[in-house]
């Protein structure tokens, strides 16, 4: 019989007391689970929480507030953020900065959990660097552009919205015999686009990652027509050059076939996060109080095979996650 695990101290050799947690950059489905779970296990640890609202735009104007269990209740199915988020420009400047640390000081913060992607991890590095705070990184976008973790929070249910939308675009498209050329978002990464573009059974994918010519496509939909399919669906992650438009584009001056674009947008950071998402970002929550409270910093926690991981800051953006080239080549195969 397996032991179960009792509720228990975890060691605390770096003195933390009080903590910080911001949301940074793109929402993303899955963050309140993440403020959640910093919040509850900080408390079971005796360790208060700071929450820091709107970012790192809130932190440089002081935004901050004590926050506790019952803040953060009935938030983990919700979507978007509880804390507000922004994309900071005053961040990007040392007196931001200088601001941000001086307040993190007066609220008597010994860490500060910063959750959101990769410009998020830069604006806390350089917090750590310049004024010697201790900053984890929880890796919160849709993206999954984050090199350190298997997925970061927000992608599965990107994932799962994208794909419904794709299924509900087939119907129409198929009805009408057109061809629908569907563009997912993943800003520079293509991850988005080929798990929806497996899932949903597309004729063709285009990823930033393997920026093949856009020619290609004519053939594939005339050869898509001669065994018979009347309609066909091709994704395209927004990185992609040109973007659906382009790709609809060539399809249509080299076919002459009726072919419609829709662009999911931001449609793909709403909604109320698959259980993947909560529990991904149940597990990061408590690992990132832990770490910090390890003495850790300047680093980000992350689930690699199923085990927690921690990642220097500074490699989750040097180092590329590339997309998976099995289920790349299984895209094609399956597009016969
Ligand atoms: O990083 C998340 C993301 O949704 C990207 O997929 C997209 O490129 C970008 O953010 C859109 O940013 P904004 O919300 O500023 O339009």
């Amino acid at each position: 019989m397996t032991d179960i695990p009792h509720l228990t101290e975890h060691p605390n050799p770096a003195g933390i007391k009080r903590l910080a947690v911001l949301t940074s950059g793109g929402d993303a489905p899955g963050m309140n689970a993440a403020i959640r779970a910093v919040v509850r296990t900080a408390t079971h640890q005796g360790v208060e929480v700071v929450g820091v609202r709107r970012g790192f735009s809130g932190l440089h104007r002081g935004d901050l507030r004590l926050i506790g269990p019952r803040d953060v209740a009935n938030t983990i199915q919700r979507g978007g953020t509880v804390l507000l988020t922004a994309r900071s420009h005053t961040w990007r400047t040392p007196e931001g900065r200088a601001k941000g640390a001086q307040y993190l000081r007066e609220w008597g913060v010994d860490g500060l959990i910063v959750i959101g992607g990769d410009g998020s991890f830069h604006g806390a590095h350089l917090l750590q660097q310049e004024h010697g705070i201790p900053v984890v990184g929880i890796p919160g976008t849709i993206d999954n552009d984050l090199y350190g973790t298997d997925h970061t929070i927000g992608y599965f249910t990107a994932v799962e919205t994208a794909l419904d939308a794709v299924d509900k675009l087939r119907d129409t498209g198929a009805s009408h015999e057109r061809i629908f050329v569907i563009e997912v978002m993943g800003r520079h990464a293509g991850h988005i686009a080929l798990e929806v573009a497996v899932a949903g059974g597309a004729e063709e994918v285009f990823i930033p990652e393997d920026p093949k010519p856009v020619d290609g496509v004519v053939q594939i939909v005339k050869d898509s027509v001669a065994k018979g399919k009347a309609s066909s669906i091709i994704i395209v992650a927004e990185g992609y050059p040109g973007g659906a438009l382009g790709v609809a584009g060539a399809i249509e001056a080299g076919t002459g076939l009726e072919t419609r674009v829709s662009i999911l947008g931001h449609i793909q950071r709403g909604g109320s996060p698959v259980s993947s998402d909560r529990v991904l970002a149940s597990r990061l929550g408590e690992a990132a109080v832990y770490a910090l409270m390890d003495g850790r910093s300047d680093v980000m926690v992350g689930r690699t095979n199923g085990e927690i991981s921690l990642t220097p800051l500074p490699e989750t953006w040097d180092r590329r996650k590339d997309v998976s080239r099995d289920l790349y080549s299984c895209a094609k195969t399956l597009s016969v």
